[in-house]
């Protein structure tokens, strides 16, 4: 037996209210119990948990899943860890029972992967390394790092990798869909070789930096494929997390390059984005590891911006968000290497809260000899004090101010308690027009939305609503819809039986399909439906289809300047106007 049927075994023998009871106190209403949801800021019962689906999902933040996604969510384990622990809460016995990491349909894949990067370090240790080896002293990576690392070499010739590759039987097509290669050559040459691991820490892609001193595409990444979306992944993620769970705290930086020095440096909680963009995935993802997160970018422009930012979104997730600023034109690697591991783990030890930030950004960037932009500035500085809820920290702001700009204390802090008054009722009405958590969510439901999602559903639910699936009779208009129909005829052909919270043991942690999954369970359908209504929803789609079709012909009409072909085109218009009838 595999293992996605192995864990919904083990996921039927629990109940998950019994489960979910034990970490937040539930309140049955209806045939559905409520909680507050753990995954957001919240004192609302928001989340609600399914005993007939065996399900959760917050109306609030969208947390959605099985009982493993929220033992994992909760415990901030993997996927292997919250079977034993359900398991162990269940009374189950799970000695005997073999879980195997090699049961996935991109196992081929990995395999891969793993082949190309000892490759590539094969080569870091033959003679062809010479040069990269002295770039990589100068850059303080020593023999030992390497191996750690392990740091591999593309070499010059143009199509090693992929000759070896086709040798072992592999053929072109997965290669390139893999983006190991491009045609038939290789896609990394002369580069120093970085492997990128996903959340298991398996090696799904590579960063190749050049090390021939030239600045143009420093870096050449792996191109998104079925095991390497960058956005969903964060480096070193799956050897932080237990240094982020102990120590409650994580660190964000911005490449692999900070990450491994300051791992270097006894830092060993933190993590890399691939750049300063930081996606919605990758801010959940952080936010699983600790409510406590230390950002630390770039001393630049795009660094700053990047704290500010995804700071926010960080704390709009309910995380303690606070910043290390380096100095400019400094990275954590250059820090570390200039003032040594100490100053730098005390840098982070004293980073600023996000609050205290903003109004230091904000300082900057004021022009003192205007009265117009000191009071702008002053009015700022109130306004993120009155967020801040330690009275004490509040005061040594307003005194700061009063000091530095002359004004009476008692000024501020009369503005600062307005302020604050007028916050705490923008959240009272905040609170009350949120969703009455007993009713059904307000999703605003276009028709197309509607056939979208409810199609979704019933093909997890209705076998006669998969069939037309699978017929070609079902075509999703966006990407990430399609991509969870496939992966959910994908489920059925293989198991033969589906339902919701099974899916989900599938979907492991794949943040983004979750999303578009809870999307057709917020719809709350009935697990019975009418044929008719299916065929309805199908037809929706297909009036859809032809309508974006219609909007993409009329727009070439615009463009085209040739009579003839604006002719075509329009008559190609008449034609999908005609089938609508
Ligand atoms: N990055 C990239 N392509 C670039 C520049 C950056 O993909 N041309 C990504 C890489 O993942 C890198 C991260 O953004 O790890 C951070 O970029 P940067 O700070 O420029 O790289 P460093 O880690 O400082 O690398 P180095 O010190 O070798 O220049
Ligand atoms: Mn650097």
């Amino acid at each position: 037996m595999d293992n996605i049927n192995t864990m919904n075994e083990i996921r039927r023998k629990v109940d998950i209210v019994d489960v979910i009871s034990r970490y937040v106190p539930l309140r049955q209403k209806g045939k559905n119990f409520f909680g507050v949801c753990p995954f957001h800021d919240d004192t609302n019962p928001s989340m609600s948990v399914s005993r007939e689906k065996q399900i959760y999902r917050c109306f609030s933040c969208g947390a959605s899943g099985n009982v493993f996604n929220f033992v994992m969510d909760y415990e901030h384990v993997s996927y292997y860890e919250a079977l034993q622990i359900v398991a162990e809460k269940a009374g189950i016995e799970i000695q005997g029972i073999h879980i195997s990491k090699k049961d996935h349909k991109n196992e081929k894949f990995y395999e891969l992967y793993e082949l190309a990067h000892k490759y590539y370090r094969n080569n870091m240790s033959s003679s062809y390394a010479k040069k990269a080896k002295e770039y990589l002293a100068s850059r303080k990576i020593t023999e030992e790092m390497i191996k750690k690392y392990k740091i591999g070499l593309s070499l010059e010739r143009i199509d090693h990798l992929t000759k070896l590759l086709l040798s072992k039987g592999y053929d072109l097509t997965t290669l390139n869909d893999l983006g190991l290669t491009s045609f038939d050559k290789d896609v990394y040459m002369n580069r120093i070789i970085f492997p990128l691991y996903d959340l298991e820490g398996r090696v799904v892609g590579f960063s190749g930096r050049r090390y021939d001193g030239k600045k143009e595409n420093k870096y050449v990444n792996t191109k998104g494929t079925p095991i390497f979306q960058k956005g969903n992944l964060l480096y070193n993620y799956h050897e932080a997390r237990e240094f982020a769970r102990s120590k409650n705290q994580i660190i964000v930086m911005e490449g692999f390059m900070a990450v491994i020095r300051s791992n270097e440096a006894g830092i060993k909680n933190a993590v890399g984005l691939m750049g300063t963009a930081m996606t919605k995935e990758q801010a959940k993802l952080i936010r699983r590891l600790s409510e406590n997160v230390v950002v630390c970018f770039d001393g630049d422009e795009p660094g700053r911006k990047a704290c500010l930012d995804n700071g926010l979104e960080l704390e709009k997730l309910g995380c303690q968000v606070s910043v290390v600023q380096l100095e400019d034109g400094l990275d954590p690697d250059d820090y570390i290497l200039k003032f040594g591991e100490e100053s730098f783990q005390n840098l982070v030890k004293n980073a600023i809260t996000l609050s205290d930030y903003r109004i230091k950004v904000l300082k900057k960037n004021i022009d003192l000899s205007s009265d117009l932009e000191k009071t702008e500035y002053i009015q700022s500085v109130l306004a993120e004090t009155s967020k801040i809820e330690d009275e004490i920290h509040q005061e040594f702001i307003l005194k700061k101010l009063a000091n530095e700009f002359n004004i009476s204390y008692n000024t501020l802090e009369k503005r600062l308690l307005s302020l604050m008054k007028e916050r705490e009722q923008e959240e009272k009405k905040q609170n009350s027009i949120k969703p009455m958590v007993f009713e059904k969510p307000k999703i605003k439901k276009d028709k197309y939305y509607l056939a979208t999602y409810a199609l979704l559903y019933y093909m997890l639910v209705d076998k006669r609503c998969f069939r037309y699936y699978e017929e070609g009779k079902i075509n999703f208009p966006q990407e990430e819809e399609r991509f969870l129909a496939s992966e959910i005829s994908y489920y059925y052909q293989k198991y033969g039986i589906i339902t919701p919270a099974d899916f989900y043991t599938y979907l492991e942690n794949n943040e983004k399909l979750k999303t578009v999954l809870n999307r057709a369970l917020e719809l709350d359908l009935d697990q019975k439906v009418e044929e008719k209504e299916i065929l309805d929803y199908i037809n929706t789609l297909k009036e859809y289809q032809k309508n974006q079709e219609k909007k993409r012909l009329e727009k070439m009409m615009k463009e085209e300047n040739d009579v003839m072909k604006q002719a075509e085109l329009a008559l190609k218009i008449a034609h999908l106007k005609e089938s609508e009838n």
